[in-house]
């Protein structure tokens, strides 16, 4: 189906607060209007079909979710909401306005166990209630037989925002000497590389129109893999380079830093049907990692 009115509306971004949201409105050339709380709360649902009317976007980037992977255990209603309400309805409008929604999900939808990095046709298994209500937000905006496109990315992290390298960078002021979890692979993406990619899908959806192959799941990250003691080496090595004192970082084990939450062991995620559909590669996270840090340190200096 082509979309018509793909040359018309702006587009509708949600969750403008977030990460993903922040980096989308940052990044956008085409006309676009970025939504946030209250304006577009999904524990109001008139505020999601009121901000979709008033707007009369031509496409919807769904980056809003409930994303506290541990308080999601105590607050399963409102996680639910945010991750599978919300964007079901959402979902059933864009539907009925004709228009794609792209909604954003998580490697959290998987337990971790399968040792390769995972194929979009694998079976899922959530290991908590983030990861289920993601999951169940996966089948409920495929299940409103919008023309939606899922893009399932991995550790985001950005300049601004809550993340893990924000909370390495915050943690090395305070003590010189770190333990971090060694044995749970997975791939820190970039909030500013993802916004690109779906840009592009943008880009693409409005240059040549709908085709029925972008409908459905995608993997979407940063390319190449690492462990959070990974990451968090390369963090500190870029931080001294602009001049921060260098801490000492212990590789410990899962069980030494017990979670409410069992995180996946290993959620690498395969961005072959991204590459083969949209041509579109993630950069590498060391390129991406460099980038964030050095935005981080520049923007702490001048606050
Ligand atoms: N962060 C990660 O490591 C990670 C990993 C894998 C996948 N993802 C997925 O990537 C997407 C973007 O994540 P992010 O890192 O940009 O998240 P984020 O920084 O935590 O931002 C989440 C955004 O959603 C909004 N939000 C939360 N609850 C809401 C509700 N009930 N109604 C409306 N808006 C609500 C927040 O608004 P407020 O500012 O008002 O709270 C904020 O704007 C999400 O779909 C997430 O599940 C993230």
């Amino acid at each position: 189906m082509v979309h018509d009115v793909m040359r018309d509306g702006p587009i509708l971004i949600t969750g403008a607060t977030g990460q993903l949201g922040m980096a989308l409105a940052a990044q956008a050339t085409m006309p676009h209007r970025a939504v946030g709380r209250p304006d577009f709360d999904f524990d109001s649902p008139e505020t999601i079909a009121r901000c979709v009317a008033e707007t009369a976007p031509s496409l919807v980037i769904n980056a809003a979710a409930w994303t506290a992977v541990d308080a999601a255990e105590q607050n399963v209603a409102a996680a639910y909401r945010a991750n599978r309400d919300g964007p079901a309805q959402l979902a059933r409008l864009c539907r009925d306005s004709g228009i794609p929604l792209i909604h954003v999900s998580t490697d959290y939808v998987f337990d971790g166990e399968k040792g390769a990095p995972y194929l979009e046709s694998d079976p899922v298994a959530p290991l908590g209630v983030y990861g289920a209500s993601k999951e169940a937000g996966e089948r409920a905006v495929i299940e409103s037989g919008a023309d939606a496109i899922i893009l399932r990315t991995a550790w985001v992290f950005s300049a601004r925002g809550k993340n893990f390298a924000r909370t390495m960078i915050n943690a090395s002021r305070k003590t010189n000497n770190l333990r971090v979890v060694g044995d749970q692979r997975g791939t820190p993406t970039a909030a500013e590389d993802l916004a690109a990619a779906i840009l592009a899908i943008v880009g693409a959806i409005r240059s040549q129109g709908w085709r029925p192959e972008y409908r459905g799941i995608f993997h979407a990250t940063n390319t190449g893999d690492t462990t959070w003691h990974g990451f968090a080496e390369v963090i500190f090595d870029i931080a001294a380079k602009c001049g921060a004192a260098r801490p000492t970082v212990t590789a410990i084990t899962t069980a030494e830093w017990p979670t409410p939450v069992k995180r996946p062991a290993d959620s690498r995620l395969d961005g072959g049907k991204l590459a083969a559909i949209f041509g579109l590669r993630l950069p590498d996270w060391h390129d991406a990692t460099t980038r964030i840090v050095t935005a981080m340190l520049e923007a702490d200096a001048h606050t």
